[in-house]
């Protein structure tokens, strides 16, 4: 087993790898002339990605939030609608798959037995598929038609971290690349959306270098025995993972919620008790984004008027945000679909630091396993 590297738990050394994980994921599916995406790997022809109609993606856990992710990225930058599933739901249907249909199994470890068992379902009906994988030569992605290889390095811990990161990193790299092929972005577009994702291992490390006020954050919550995640779009996803994380580290029960239903039920529970993390980053160039931020501010607002202690995550320079909340982590911009990438940060480290606080085994949380073997 590799050893910690100088820190005290796998996990926070994995998180500290996350910008090596993404230079090392991304940098291989860039052409030299930074100005389109190859995918060196995959042996799918430009022509058959041309004639896909739809996409599914089946993953569990991290790796499904992952793949939400990609959806709002590749229905935002390819066009192409795209549906997520649990492989344990998956699995265990009888579901319906269209021609020109590829499917993109997600699986840090390559052999969780749900995910497995929905690509045999998928190969067995004669679908295109794709393994979205970080162990080289793991079941899924020797079974898969194509295996497009995360390069996060071995992930110890059993929370997942640096291996979410790369998967948002190869996710956006395929709905880039399809947007390429599909011929539904100008190069322009590719080119500047390349700069930003090779920009983004500098700002992970800014936001690890900002890593004492998460933890004074954890000290001041870790006796919840409640939180609520709140993120809206395509941020949504990640405040379930950061939700997941809290769960498996922490024992603290933790639900991610997208911010627009809060008024729909959950704000039932908001009182001084409930510590509620809320991501709002924005992208100033990108008018959508503004709208559903200004969205989220009001939300933000309403529940700070409701008593509820909340804990944003913004980004840096965002006055608005410093004056509505005396808990805020503040994160670089990025353009929208990127921001994920930065913003788990934090959620990661929050959910490390309360484990820590509150004396747990952070690396092998009770009742859990690395990857889950048996359906
Ligand atoms: C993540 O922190 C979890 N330990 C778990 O949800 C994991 O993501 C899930 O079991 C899927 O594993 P896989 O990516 O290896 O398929």
């Amino acid at each position: 087993m590799p050893d910690k590297g100088g820190f005290p738990h796998y996990m926070l050394k994995e998180i500290h790898e996350e910008p090596e994980a993404l230079r090392a994921t991304v940098e291989p599916r860039i052409a030299p002339s930074r100005d389109r995406i190859i995918l060196p790997d995959v042996e799918i022809s430009a022509a058959q990605f041309r004639a896909l109609q739809r996409i599914k993606i089946v993953a569990s856990g991290t790796s499904r939030h992952a793949g939400l992710a990609g959806k709002y990225m590749i229905e935002a930058l390819a066009e192409l609608p795209v549906d997520v599933d649990h492989s344990s739901e998956f699995a265990y249907r009888r579901p319906l798959l269209e021609r020109n249909e590829l499917v993109i199994a997600i699986t840090q470890s390559g052999e969780t037995a749900d995910t497995l068992a929905a690509l045999r379902e998928v190969k067995a009906r004669g679908a295109l598929s794709v393994a979205i994988c970080n162990v080289v030569q793991s079941t899924i992605a020797r079974e898969a038609d194509a295996a497009l290889y995360t390069y996060a390095g071995p992930e110890i811990s059993i929370a997942s971290t640096k291996a979410f990161v790369a998967q948002l990193a190869v996710l956006y790299l395929l709905a880039l690349y399809l947007a390429q092929v599909c011929d539904k972005v100008k190069n322009d577009f590719v080119r500047h959306s390349i700069a930003a994702l090779l920009a983004l291992p500098e700002k992970i490390s800014a936001v690890l270098k900002r890593e004492a006020d998460v933890a004074g954050i954890a000290d001041r919550f870790h006796t919840a025995s409640d939180f609520l995640f709140l993120g809206r779009g395509v941020h949504y996803p990640v405040v379930l993972d950061g939700a997941l994380k809290l769960k498996e580290v922490s024992y603290i029960h933790a639900e991610g919620y997208p911010t627009g239903e809060v008024k729909h039920g959950p704000q039932a529970l908001i009182d001084e008790t409930l510590p509620v993390v809320i991501v709002a980053t924005r992208d100033p160039n990108d008018a959508d984004s503004m709208l559903r931020y200004e969205k989220t501010l009001a939300n933000l607002k309403d529940i700070r008027k409701r008593s509820g202690q909340v804990i944003a995550i913004a980004n840096t320079g965002d006055d608005e945000i410093r004056r509505a909340t005396e808990h805020a982590i503040f994160v670089p911009n990025a353009p929208e679909l990127l921001l994920p990438m930065i913003e788990i940060v934090p959620l990661q480290l929050l959910a490390y630091y309360i484990a820590v606080r509150r004396g747990l085994d952070v690396d092998r949380p009770r009742n859990l396993s690395k990857a889950v073997l048996q359906e």
